[in-house]
């Protein structure tokens, strides 16, 4: 351990408000070192704002936050927003108003990804700290203003990256951190989305790369993050393929939404939302103030966004990774598989057949959705020394939302923000953009059919170490 490590775990222990300044994790630590409660606004009252980053703090952490403002450019979804969170503090369409008005020490950003940076960077010049939701932001040209805002404001920015706190996910940081099979040399990682979650994609803005990056940013953030935590190096070059084969203009029919269609009978696709109370309540009623159709057609031709995706990544340390990230896989799971000098490790979640299991895939993308996986899952991640028999090492957890890592992410942040994390697991700005630059990179790399190297994107300078 370095002395600059060590002595990070050190003021961690001592002082939240300390750690704060050094840490990427501990955020608001002005509102904590004078003892209130953190003064919190929230920008995107949208799905994820409104539960786990709105009603779920409010509910479990009603001594630590308190909610002085709520923004969105949908003022009937911001006031269905402020009562399902429960809270009674003003509603703004306006952000700079908000802050100046509540001078929040907290600034939650969930609004559309394109649009984070806008948040982050106002927010942090206007002298609050950040928590934003992933992806940090859609381009290399907002990540660098993002970089520079960070450095020049001094307040803190933090990724809400919640796979990294899953149990299962963090087993196996700890077997690589262990060196339980030596120097990784290369890695495949493959990740399964269903015709359910995989074709919510295509719904809504996310099918749009001027909205959402594509999937390359929106949804593999989360797992070129994972790579980078688990291999603790930093990505160096990039070489991708991707194509639209399924969804988009590829349909055979298409319509409006699900709701006016005429080919209900025939689409399997066929979404009836009018069932989704949620869903009415926060999109269908408040359509008319901005146009947002929740279950648009994902055969629209406006779609311009990959869904099916391939790279090759190699990190600094010189480890290779293929990935490939699918859409409309008949089941949803992962894969993955490190290679390393003294042996090798498997593991996968939710792959039905490895499991012996039947799984309703239905089902299962309800209870995601929900975040209320109240069941005990035990699953297996899979050690292989050289010369040796293998080895199973069973993790045994509570699902709730993204694979349990919603609930431990609140804690850390809210409860125990300056206690030292053995697994590394809190997320700053460097992490939200090193885990973005790989997905831009897969772009950049199948428009121009060559490799894009990192270091070419922003003044970031990719490391042998992350840490
Ligand atoms: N970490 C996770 O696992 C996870 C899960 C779901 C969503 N997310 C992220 O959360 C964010 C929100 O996703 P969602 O599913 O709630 O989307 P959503 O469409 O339900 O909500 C987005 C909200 O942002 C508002 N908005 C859009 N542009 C705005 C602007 N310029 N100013 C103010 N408000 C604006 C919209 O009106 C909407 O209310 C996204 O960045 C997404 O990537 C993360």
């Amino acid at each position: 351990m370095s002395n600059n490590i060590k002595r990070r775990a050190f003021l961690g222990t001592s002082s939240a408000f300390v750690a704060g300044t050094l840490m990427a994790s501990p955020l608001s630590g002005k509102a904590l070192s004078k003892g209130n409660k953190i003064k919190t606004a929230l920008v995107g009252t949208g799905v994820r704002g409104t539960s786990f980053w709105g009603k779920t703090l409010v509910q479990d952490f009603p001594d630590i936050i308190e909610f002085v403002g709520l923004c969105d450019i949908n003022p009937g979804r911001l006031e269905y927003a402020r009562g399902y969170i429960g809270v009674d503090c003003p509603t703004f369409t306006d952000f700079e108003k908000m802050i100046r008005e509540c001078k929040p020490d907290l600034v939650i950003v969930t609004t559309k990804d394109s649009t984070h940076h806008e948040f982050i960077i106002k927010g942090l010049d206007m002298g609050c700290d950040v928590l934003t939701e992933k992806p940090l932001t859609t381009d290399e040209v907002k990540c660098q203003a993002i970089l520079d805002a960070e450095r020049r404001s001094g307040n803190k920015l933090i990724v809400g990256f919640n796979y990294r706190w899953g149990p299962y996910i963090t087993k196996i940081k700890e077997l690589l951190q262990s060196d339980a099979i030596g120097k990784i040399t290369s890695v495949d990682f493959h990740w399964y989305l269903n015709t359910y979650h995989g074709a919510s994609y295509f719904r809504r803005w996310h099918g749009l790369r001027q909205s959402g990056g594509s999937l390359w940013v929106h949804k593999a953030t989360h797992h070129f993050d994972l790579l980078n935590w688990w291999l603790n190096s930093d990505p160096e070059e990039v070489f991708a393929y991707g194509d639209l084969e399924h969804y988009g203009s590829n349909g055979p029919f298409r319509g409006e939404n699900c709701r006016t269609c005429a080919h209900k009978s025939e689409c399997k696709f066929y979404w009836d939302i009018t069932k989704d109370k949620r869903a009415m309540d926060l999109y269908v009623k408040n359509e008319q103030h901005d146009g947002y159709i929740r279950d648009n057609c994902l055969f629209r031709p406006e779609i311009n966004i990959y869904d099916k995706m391939s790279a090759q990544i190699k990190y600094r340390d010189n480890t290779y990774v293929n990935y490939s990230l699918t859409t409309y896989s008949p089941y949803e799971g992962w894969k993955i598989s490190f290679n390393g000098m003294n042996g090798r490790i498997d593991a996968w979640l939710d792959i039905p057949f490895m499991n012996n299991a039947y799984v309703s895939q239905s089902d299962m993308h309800e209870l995601e959705m929900s975040q209320e996986d109240e069941n005990l899952h035990r699953d297996p991640v899979i050690v292989q020394k050289l010369w040796s028999d293998y080895k199973v090492h069973n993790v045994d957890y509570q699902k709730g939302g993204h694979g349990g890592g919603d609930k431990l992410l609140h804690e850390q942040i809210f409860k125990t923000p300056g206690k030292p994390d053995p697994f590394d697991r809190p997320a700053g700005v460097r992490d939200g953009a090193m885990s973005i630059l790989i997905g831009i990179a897969a772009r950049k790399s199948i428009e121009s059919g060559h490799p894009v190297r990192i270091a070419e994107l922003t003044d970031l300078e990719p490391r042998v170490r992350r840490i």
